[in-house]
């Protein structure tokens, strides 16, 4: 069998006198959704901080695709292609869905402009990938929490990302906005993606991950 796309071995994280983690283990492979649960202060939102490059571990390893590497910073968590999903959405309110989706990579135009209509062409594209009808040229204000979190889920998974984390993402979403993210989470697991889904709701459990 083939290595797991996700491998964590033996992660222990201390924060002075507190232990938050105590040997993690586990594996994730493409197409995979692992929920981890636990209650709040059981080290969940450590462990999706070593994975994501914010926290370096005291112990323990992570693998991908069998390698070993080391997160030492987002970027390189990025360049490993961990995505993260935070409570706290990096997106820009003023701002358009194509601008947010291409925010800092930019497409040109000769002359130094930006090249609005082929960003939005181009975000248009990658929301109907996941059947998801948002106008690239609304401003990410005038949209629903659930609609943010899933033009966040487009933005990371445009860095070629091949494992996606997701801390509670459902806290503020309403019932029918869990319906429809978790059909996105099962296209993007039917299309290779591994993903680790992290939630205290443990009814939740068996609805996306069962
Ligand atoms: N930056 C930090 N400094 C000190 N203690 C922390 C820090 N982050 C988390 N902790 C502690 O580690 C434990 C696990 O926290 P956390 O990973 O946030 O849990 P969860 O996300 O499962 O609720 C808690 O006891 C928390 O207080
Ligand atoms: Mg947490």
């Amino acid at each position: 069998m083939s290595a797991p796309l996700l491998s964590v071995t033996g992660a222990v994280k201390r924060f002075g006198g507190v232990q938050a983690l105590r040997g993690v283990d586990f594996d994730l492979r493409a197409g995979e959704i692992h929920a981890l649960l636990g209650e709040n202060g059981a080290g969940k939102s450590t462990l999706m901080n070593l994975l994501s490059g914010v926290y370096t571990p005291d112990e323990g390893t992570i693998q991908i695709d069998g390698r070993q590497v080391a997160l030492n910073n987002p970027r390189e968590a990025q360049a490993a292609g961990i995505a993260t999903i935070f409570q706290e959405l990096d997106l820009v309110p003023t701002l358009d869905v194509a601008a947010n989706l291409f925010l800092g990579r930019e497409l040109m135009r000769p002359g130094g402009f930006l090249d609005v209509p082929a960003m939005r062409s181009e975000a248009r594209k990658r929301l109907e990938a996941i059947e998801l009808a948002i106008d690239p040229a609304r401003l990410v204000a005038d949209l629903s929490i659930g609609q943010r979190q899933v033009v966040a889920i487009v933005k990371a998974l445009s860095y070629a990302s091949r494992v996606l984390i997701m801390d509670e993402p459902t806290a503020a979403l309403t019932v029918a906005e869990v319906e429809r993210l978790f059909d996105v989470m099962r296209k993007l697991a039917a299309s290779g993606v591994g993903i680790v889904y992290i939630s205290h709701r443990l009814e939740e459990v068996p609805r996306i991950a069962g």
